[in-house]
This record gives C-alpha cells, sequence and structure tokens, in this order.
C-alpha cells in the first residue's frame, strides 16, 4: 500500500514536470525569472542568462548567442536572433536589461524575490515592472506567432539583446555592446527599450530622456570671527545662489503644476547636498566650529535637462546667475549623458510619419487592441540614449495599463492579467515590423 502510494505520488509528480515542461505558462516563466537575484550590488548574471537562454532554445527558429562585455568580470550579454528573409534590411532590436535596483525586504509585503502571486492574480517582485515584464513578454509573444502561424516568415530580422547593468550607468553593459564588431553586423534600424507603467487604459511610449548633470557650485569669500559683520563670505555669496537657484526650480515647477508641461519637460535643478563649515575635531562627532565664517561652502545639485532645451544657453546662465566669478563663485558639472547624436542633432525620436517605424509601432498596438497616450519624455534616463546618440530611432515602451507605477518602488508588482495582455501587443509589434518592407531612414 505504502509502495504504491509512493508509485501514484512520483507518476503525478512526473506528470506535472512534463506538463512543466510542454505547456509554456508564460506567467510561470515570469515568476521563476523573478526569482533570479539580480538586484544591485551582487547581481547573479549567469543564472539569468542561462535562464533565459534555455527559454529560447524551447521556442522555434531563435539563435541564440553570448557575449562576455567585460574580461574579468561576469558581465554576460545575451543576444537572440529570429533571422529574416531579407538581412540586408535594418534589424529590429528589442532591449532588456537583466539587472535590478536593489529591495529592501522588510518594507515588502512579500519576500521581494519569491514572486509571489496573489489570488487576485499580482505578482509582487523587484524587477516586476522594471523590466524582468517585457524580458519574458518579448519570448512569449515569438513564441506565440509561430504557435498560431507555424509558416510566419519575418522579412527583418529581429533581435532581443539582454544587457547587464543598466541600472548603474551601463558602462560595462549597453556602452560597451554598441562597440562591439557583433553590434554592428546587426545593423539595427529600430530599437524598442523598457517604458513605464499607466495608471489608466493607454500605454505610454517615450521618445527622449532627460539628460542629468550633476552640477557643483563653490564659493569663496573672507572667512573672519563668527561675531563680526562683513560683506561677501563664502557663506553669503553661496547663499545668494541656492535662492538664485530655488527661484528658477520654482518657475520650472509651476509651469508643471499650471499643467503647461509635464514634469519630463522641465529643467528640474534639485539641491543634493550643502557642504561648508570648519569641522570642530576629529571625534567624528559632526560638530562644527561656531565662532568663525569659513572661506570656503558649496552645493550640490542634480539637474536634468529634457532634449529640447540647449546645453549651452543654460551653461551661460549657470555661468552669469548660479555661480558668477563676479561674486566669487566657480561651477563644475559633470554630464552624465549625451545631449546631441552623432549629427548635432537633439535626441529625440519622430513620433510623427515623418518616421516609418513611428507609423508601424502605432498601428501594430492598435492593431491588438491597445491605445498609446500622447508620447513622452522621460523624466529619468534609459539605456536607448546609447542608440539615440548613434541615430537610431528608439521607442521606451513597456505595455503596462491600469497599473501603479512602482518602479524602483516597495512592493513593484504586475498583474497576471496585465502581463498576458502585454504578450498579444508585442506579438502583433514583431509581426507588423518584421514584415515591413518599407524605405527606412
Ligand atoms: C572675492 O574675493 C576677493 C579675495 O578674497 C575679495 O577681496 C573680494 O571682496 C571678493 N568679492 C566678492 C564679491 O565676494
Ligand atoms: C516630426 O517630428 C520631428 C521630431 O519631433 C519634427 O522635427 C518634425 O518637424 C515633425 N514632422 C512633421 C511632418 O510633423
Ligand atoms: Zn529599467
Amino acid at each position: 500500500m505504502v509502495k504504491s502510494i509512493w508509485h501514484l505520488t512520483l507518476i503525478i509528480f512526473f506528470f506535472l514536470t512534463l506538463l512543466r515542461s510542454t505547456t509554456p505558462d508564460p506567467v510561470y516563466h515570469f515568476q521563476q525569472y523573478l526569482r533570479i537575484k539580480t538586484a544591485h550590488p551582487d547581481p547573479d548574471y549567469p543564472t539569468a542568462v542561462s535562464y533565459l537562454h534555455e527559454l529560447a532554445k524551447s521556442i522555434p527558429n531563435l539563435q541564440t548567442r553570448i557575449l562576455n562585455l567585460h574580461p574579468h568580470k561576469p558581465k554576460p550579454l545575451l543576444l537572440i536572433t529570429l533571422p529574416g528573409s531579407n538581412p540586408s534590411l535594418p534589424s529590429l532590436l528589442l532591449n532588456s536589461h537583466l539587472d535590478s535596483v536593489p529591495a529592501e525586504p522588510s518594507k515588502w509585503l512579500h519576500p521581494p524575490f519569491d514572486a509571489v502571486k496573489t489570488d487576485d492574480g499580482c505578482i509582487f517582485a523587484r524587477g516586476a515592472q522594471d523590466d524582468k515584464c517585457i524580458a519574458i513578454q518579448y519570448l512569449e509573444a515569438i513564441r506565440n506567432i509561430f504557435y498560431k502561424h507555424p509558416g510566419f516568415k519575418p522579412i527583418r530580422t529581429v533581435h532581443i539583446c539582454y544587457v547587464p547593468d543598466e541600472e548603474i550607468g551601463g558602462l560595462d553593459g549597453m556602452a560597451k555592446f554598441v562597440e562591439s564588431d557583433e553590434f554592428k553586423e546587426m545593423n539595427v534600424g529600430f530599437f524598442l527599450d523598457e517604458g513605464q507603467a499607466s495608471t489608466n487604459d493607454e500605454y505610454r511610449v517615450f521618445y527622449a530622456d532627460r539628460s542629468p548633470w550633476n552640477l557643483v557650485i563653490k564659493a569663496t569669500g573672507q572667512p573672519g570671527h563668527g561675531s563680526k559683520m562683513f560683506d561677501n563670505s563664502a557663506m553669503e555669496n553661496l547663499m545668494k545662489s541656492v535662492e538664485v537657484v530655488s527661484k528658477f526650480r520654482e518657475n520650472q515647477f509651476d509651469l508643471v503644476k499650471a499643467g503647461v508641461a509635464r514634469n519630463s519637460e522641465v529643467i528640474s535643478a534639485n539641491p543634493v547636498y550643502l557642504k561648508a563649515g570648519i569641522v570642530a575635531d576629529s571625534s567624528g562627532d559632526g560638530k562644527f566650529v561656531m565662532n568663525m565664517q569659513p572661506s570656503e561652502a558649496e552645493a550640490g545639485y542634480d539637474v536634468r535637462l529634457p532634449p529640447t532645451v540647449d546645453p549651452d544657453l543654460l551653461k551661460k546662465r549657470i555661468a552669469d546667475e548660479w555661480a558668477p566669478a563676479s561674486r566669487n563663485m566657480s561651477f563644475h558639472i559633470v554630464e552624465k549623458g549625451p545631449l546631441r547624436d552623432y549629427a548635432g542633432r537633439p535626441l529625440v525620436t519622430a513620433t510623427n510619419d515623418s518616421n516609418p517605424w513611428w507609423t508601424v509601432f502605432k498601428s501594430a498596438v492598435e492593431a491588438a487592441g491597445g491605445k498609446l497616450s500622447k508620447p513622452e519624455i522621460l523624466a529619468s534616463t534609459t539605456d536607448a540614449r546609447y542608440m539615440r546618440v548613434r541615430g537610431i530611432p528608439s521607442l521606451g515602451f513597456s505595455p503596462m495599463k491600469n497599473t501603479p507605477i512602482l518602479l524602483h518602488d516597495h512592493n513593484e508588482f504586475l498583474k497576471d492579467t496585465i502581463f498576458l495582455e502585454g504578450i498579444k501587443i508585442y506579438e502583433s509589434i514583431i509581426k507588423a515590423l518584421s514584415s515591413f518592407e518599407g524605405a527606412t531612414p
């Protein structure tokens, strides 16, 4: 008796395993992928790459390559290719980054790497929105295309790349990939990258990123006794500037509050640190000398520029008003990203009929029953800037509608039905773009 129950259990277990491996269950694949810890500071890239590699091998017609972007560090990039019948046409590249930001488990309802699915279908995990959803959706969409139309023949080649390190700037990720021979040979004509969730019924689409600057303004001035009243101390000089920048910030923010511009369409200049004063002693208790006015003071700002802004005009404003030499001020800008492409054009992708990729993309979303909201500039940056700087049209798009925006937040989740609808949208996009034979710029 005991023995036969054991046998029965084994048979059921075997059957379930078989079922798992023959019935593609996209939501299950999504959960499995979310359970691989690719959060910084210690992302497990090899496991993520081998998981996606295996998944790709279960789908017809896909070729796979693994590139090692760094000679000494484990920074693999998985490249998947669906060859088109006319390789001379520029290809389509779909991108998903492998890494995610860290999570603080104590602030979460469910452990952030368990990918728990609640009764109402919400899958909680770090990376659920940013951006492991699209990683699986791309593959499951291609699987569905061949399941529904076994004879489907793409004309343009479609590539998918899974890149490391997007969340930490992409220097060992996309920045290295775009320099590689493999990338050059791909002749990429159009790039689709991650976007963001939308809280309503329309999908959001992003045609540009804002460019980040780290700005430090420094003031010098006469030092003096803390009791003395005198003009032009370093603190006074800095504080005058802080007021000017605050006024500028307020004016930009007013445009947003009045509904004239979106958050991502104005220049943001947010103060992130103030540094001045003379530390009292080396005890490390952070006390300052109180009877001395220091000879130096500085402030740091996170500045973000939409691509429509002329960077030289902003630099002139900083030199004239925010850190004027006449007030013994100086400044230093670390530009964290490009503002113009190789030909000197602003880093924007046209979202009108001048861009044939856009026209095909938009109708494909609509053909699958989706609706796009007005194209936006992304408030932060993504790997798409590495493409736009090469003049490759690029859109940010993650098909998540009716979903709270939770990227980098606690309790990041995505609902299974929304995830599955996203696959349908990509089926339509991939079919349409890979069948598109028209001329492209
Ligand atoms: C600038 O610094 C010089 C030298 O310390 C000082 O003589 C002058 O008054 C300062 N001017 C202002 C506007 O701070
Ligand atoms: C299309 O969009 C681009 C980029 O925003 C713009 O420069 C161009 O004038 C637009 N063309 C048309 C025909 O509207
Ligand atoms: Zn992301």
